[in-house]
């Protein structure tokens, strides 16, 4: 039998404890796809006395990671422990110093530091690979690298944060506000240390930022990603959009346009019966298009020890195979350094107002949407019983700088009661 691939792992939380769990219930199988055993042969993490439920005394322990990475008995540094700089970068740049493979769940370093890590890796010819960091269970990264290798891609679409979507699936099916839901996801311990990371819709911009890197061959710019979380989504929104044939899901878009590299992550409204409409509660799903395949649509569990651990060990197993690919699909010195678009690709709006119930009033609003050039596709007004008028309108398409504009108008009216809502509907 060849000699073992010998593995470090950093962090022995959920995903980590999922690897153990994963090695030690299909060792024969890993070795006879692998053509060698894969085996761990020290571990880190912040407590040695904590009970994960597994057996850590085969292991040799390091308090810390960083003499975890340069350890002369380990192969490939698995590291587990997450946050953008910290033990997590100090850690990885000493493993691919150190001449160690790394594979790694953590989408938010690479976000901020992937082009550097990616280059220093390549440089010292050792593999940086990241397939649990976008999309948990979904081998988005292997169908972009390689399964659509020979395409073209024109665009990138996910609900890429499972905790956003229980969030909105909650809301909609069971009429309860944010807030309520909020604090169930935060019991169930859906939410990442920092929430806002979740509902502000900063995990999720991490993730499409790297799937942009590897489908237009850009230098990852998580900087240029437009971002708006899903706090301010109301009920009446939701039920509003649903009355209109829609359902509202975090959606990340990323395309490459002659007005540079648009990648948006924000609330938008997507038909009920396209696949992101039919997505519930912390599922992930990623459409990916190509000029030669057309779309296809992946769908699964986008976080959890299986999943994420999973998708570790197919990082794990290629490596073992001898399988070597460039960190972004294609050497990290070549990727382009493409502006962020300024201006987002037209699209269909869905606007909400709150009108005073006089007349002439909705002649004042159809009079702004004209000014600022914007059309309406559909309208409805609600039966009410107070002096307050609730409006839906679906626009045609149209930019967001004349949707702002007609916003402006709408406001200086003087006939809201409220300020208006708008969002995007998406082309899916
Ligand atoms: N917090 C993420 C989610 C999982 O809810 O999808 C890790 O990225």
């Amino acid at each position: 039998m060849p000699n073992p691939l010998r593995l470090g792992i950093a962090g022995l939380g959920t995903v980590g404890v999922g690897v153990i769990r994963i090695l030690e219930n299909h060792a024969a199988l890993i070795a006879a796809r692998s053509g060698q055993p894969i085996e761990i042969t020290a571990v880190s993490a912040r407590s040695k006395a904590k009970d994960r439920g597994v057996d850590l005394a085969g292991y040799a322990w390091e308090d810390d990671p960083v003499a975890l990475a340069k350890r002369g008995d380990i192969d490939v540094f698995v590291e587990l422990m997450g946050g953008e700089d910290g033990p997590a970068k100090a850690s990885v740049e000493a493993a691919i110093v150190a001449g160690k493979h790394v594979v790694t769940a953590n989408k938010a370093m690479l976000a901020i530091h992937g082009q550097a890590m990616a280059e220093a890796a390549e440089s010292s010819d050792v593999a940086l690979k990241f397939e649990a960091a976008v999309a948990g269970g979904i081998p988005v990264i292997k169908s972009l690298t390689e399964g659509l290798a020979g395409n073209k891609i024109t665009r990138v679409m996910g609900v890429m944060n499972g905790t956003c979507n229980y969030i909105l699936t909650r809301m909609e099916n069971e009429g309860v506000p944010y807030e309520q839901v909020f604090a169930d996801a935060k019991a169930l311990g859906y939410l990442e240390a920092d929430p806002n990371l979740d509902v502000g819709g900063i995990d999720a911009g991490h993730k499409l930022a790297l799937l942009s890197s590897i489908a237009f061959g850009t230098k990852v710019n998580f900087a240029g990603v437009e971002l708006e979380g899903i706090q301010r989504i109301s009920i009446t929104d939701i039920e509003q959009a649903s009355d209109m044939g829609f359902r509202i899901k975090l959606l990340g878009v990323a395309q490459l346009t002659g007005r540079g590299l648009e990648q948006r992550m924000q609330p938008c409204l997507v038909p009920k019966n396209s696949p992101f409409g039919q997505l519930e509660n912390a599922t992930n799903m990623v459409l990916l298009e190509g000029d030669a395949v057309g779309q296809i649509v992946l769908r699964g569990a986008g976080a959890g020890e299986g999943p994420t651990a999973s998708a570790v060990m197919s990082d794990v197993i290629d490596i073992a195979r001898g399988f070597r690919l460039s960190t972004f699909g294609q050497p990290a010195i070549g990727l382009k350094n493409i502006q962020a678009a300024q201006v987002s690709a037209a699209a269909a709006f869905y606007l909400r107002l709150m009108l005073k119930d006089a007349p002439g009033v909705l002649h004042k609003i159809t009079g702004a949407l004209a000014d600022a050039g914007v059309s309406i596709d559909r309208m409805r007004q609600y039966s009410h019983a107070d002096t307050a008028a609730p409006v839906l309108m679906v626009t045609h398409k149209t930019t967001r700088a004349e949707l702002d504009h007609a916003l402006a108008g709408i406001i200086s009216t003087g006939v809201t009661l409220q300020d208006p809502v708008a969002i995007r509907i998406e082309d899916v």
